[in-house]
């Protein structure tokens, strides 16, 4: 710190009721005036001597004549910021307040002047004194009559004291300012750090549950995709038999309920294969504010009378390209649960909005992507969800519901669907108060033109045509044969992509189309086939089959279902339409390409 920054040491006030004492100690600590050393020059040169060269102090010396002038003095020095160092104070003063008076008035109001009391003999004693003032170390009893030397040593010494006071005060300030701002750049770096472990513990939270779900969901997908092939022999066996026996045998009501049966159970096993994303979408653009608002006017009746149900839409179109009969059942179960959460009636909101997430807003949810996202929210004020249970509701088989009332697969296709859209789910809820349920869909920037659903023919035609059919399971490639024999085709069969090739190889030229399993074991897989075939005889027609999502087996490969695909478990009708509508297209479809043309 520079001497500038303090005010100056010099100042010094004397407070005497004596005029003459204060020209004394004027002379003294500024120096002589020009008179006087004009004196004591003619002073020494009368008696011969060599004038005094007197060095002026330099201290600049104020006056008062009586204690509460000096006060007055003290407190218009400090409050023009140029305070004394030092008082001279005499002790017996004619007027108002006696120097000691004056010293303790000081004392109070500056915290840093120091104080000389000059007394003589006769006034008061030291311990008088101290029993007045109390032990100070800013206090200094001068006796007089009084030395020059003296006086000036005081000024000198008491005056750097009043200095150096104030500078390590100064210094003392500087450093717990300093200390204060450390400790709080150090609170907020530590509340910093809670709030980001706070968002690590819960990213890793949302990343262990997304794995879990994930890993149950390739369980459950793998599961469902055997049972899809089960099903499909049961159901076409139904089917055959049906059509075998007379009309008014009793074992045809056996057979229908045998029938009901199992299409529910391919329901379910549908409900799984859209959670384990491996249901085929078909998606095309869609304005998620037409959806809901559509959708609502359906609910209204399904949510009963005593659920009030508000549709909110945000003013622009929210363009997402998404499968519209699986954003329906989104929604529907989400307001399905809702309801169960109001046995009492309530509030039911739907709400369409439209955002940004932006790089920052992802840290908290891994799922989240930065990007344009279209979200509904359904809102209601339900029983709410306990924390304890709040992490377990996505997955497939967890209900709170009574046996028989839940399966616990509708959060679990809702997060199944939104994942396999690109998007993802939000839970927000409070105990008692109700839950907030959103999900995100990824956003289109422009509305491009809807594209064109499948031309399926409705009539159900079947042909003489020869067709290769590729299928590893024995139950499923039977069937399939026994229902396209029965529509008059010629069927050659093969158990794999290996034996398949074999046949090719002899009858090439009878095969009018192919219909194969993409995924089967062994060296030659159902595209591999498809693409050796193709490479000699590109005009060949195929069609594939699977029980997986086309996405997660062939995503390179534009397959439509009915057109050139068939989604297992399919049905005996729908394998023979789409047999034939491949056949009959003389060209590849619009907008499709590479083998998935034939
Ligand atoms: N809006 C909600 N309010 C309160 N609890 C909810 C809400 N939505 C879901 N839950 C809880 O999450 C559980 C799982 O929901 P999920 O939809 O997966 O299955 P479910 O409704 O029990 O059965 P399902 O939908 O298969 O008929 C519910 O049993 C319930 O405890
Ligand atoms: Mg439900």
């Amino acid at each position: 710190m520079t001497d500038s920054a303090f005010p100056s040491k010099n100042r010094i006030l004397v407070i005497d009721d004596n005029p003459a004492i204060h020209a004394d100690f004027r002379k003294i600590l500024k120096g002589p005036d020009e008179l006087s050393a004009g004196l004591d020059r003619a002073g020494a040169e009368l008696f011969g001597e060599t004038p005094r060269r007197v060095q002026p102090a330099g201290f600049e010396v104020d006056s008062a004549h009586s204690g509460e002038e000096g006060l007055v003095l003290v407190r218009k020095a400090q409050t023009a910021g140029s305070p004394y160092a030092l008082a001279f104070v005499d002790v017996r003063m004619t007027r108002g307040w006696n120097g000691i008076e004056t010293a303790a008035r000081i004392f109070q109001s500056d915290a840093d002047m120091q104080i000389v009391i000059c007394t003589a003999y006769s006034d008061y004693s030291w311990e008088q004194i101290i029993e007045k003032l109390g032990h100070s170390d800013r206090l200094v009893i001068l006796k007089k009559p009084f030395d020059t030397v003296e006086v000036l040593q005081l000024a000198h010494a008491l005056t750097e004291k009043w200095r150096l006071a104030l500078e390590a005060r100064a210094r003392m300030d500087q450093l717990e300012k300093m200390v204060a701002g450390r400790t709080q750049e150090l609170h907020a770096a530590n509340e910093q750090l809670k709030v980001e472990m706070a968002e690590r513990a819960h990213a890793e939270e949302s990343l262990r549950q997304s794995q879990k779900m994930e890993a149950v969901g390739q369980l459950a997908g793998g599961i469902a995709h055997d049972f899809n092939n089960l099903l499909t022999v049961i159901r076409g066996y139904v089917q055959y038999l049906k059509m075998e026996i007379p009309p008014k045998d009793g074992v045809k009501e056996a057979l229908h309920e045998i029938d009901v049966a199992a299409e529910r159970a391919a329901t379910l096993t549908s409900q799984m294969l859209m959670f384990s994303r491996k249901k085929l979408l078909q998606p095309r653009s869609l304005d998620l504010n037409e959806l809901v608002t559509q959708l609502g006017s359906m609910l209204h009746r399904l949510l009963g009378e005593n659920i009030a149900m508000e549709i909110q839409t945000v003013g622009v179109p929210l363009f997402t390209h998404a499968d519209p009969v699986m954003i329906e059942m989104v929604i529907l179960n989400l307001a399905l649960n809702a309801r169960d959460a109001m046995p009492q009636g309530g509030r039911l909101l739907m709400q369409t909005a439209g955002m940004e997430i932006k790089a920052e807003d992802c840290r908290r949810n891994p799922k989240a992507r930065p990007g344009m996202f279209a979200s509904i929210s359904v809102v209601d004020n339900g029983s709410g969800i306990a924390p304890e249970i709040l992490p377990r509701i996505f997955e497939p088989f967890f209900t709170t519901k009574e046996v028989g009332k839940g399966t616990g697969l509708g959060l679990a296709t809702v997060y199944g669907v939104v994942n396999q859209h690109g998007g993802w789910t939000e839970v927000e809820s409070t105990v008692g108060q109700g839950a907030t349920f959103t999900v995100f869909l990824p956003m289109l920037a422009m509305q491009p033109g809807l594209a064109s659903s499948s031309t399926m023919k409705a009539v159900v035609v079947g042909g003489t045509e020869t067709i290769l059919l590729v299928e590893d399971e024995s139950a499923l490639r039977s069937l399939t044969r026994m229902v396209l024999q029965r529509q008059g085709y010629c069927v050659l069969e093969a158990a794999s992509g290996a034996e398949a090739l074999a046949v090719w190889d002899q009858q090439r030229t009878k095969i009018d189309l192919i219909l194969t399993d993409m995924m089967m074991p062994g060296k030659v897989s159902g595209r591999e086939l498809v693409e050796k075939i193709l490479a000699e005889t590109p005009d060949l027609k195929v069609v594939y089959t699977t029980g997986y999502s086309v996405d997660t087996v062939c995503p390179d490969i534009s397959l439509s279902d009915g057109f050139n695909f068939l989604q297992k478990p399919y049905h005996p009708d729908k394998l023979i339409q789409t047999v034939r509508c491949r056949l009959d297209q003389a060209f590849p479809a619009p907008g499709q390409s590479g083998p998935a043309e034939n």
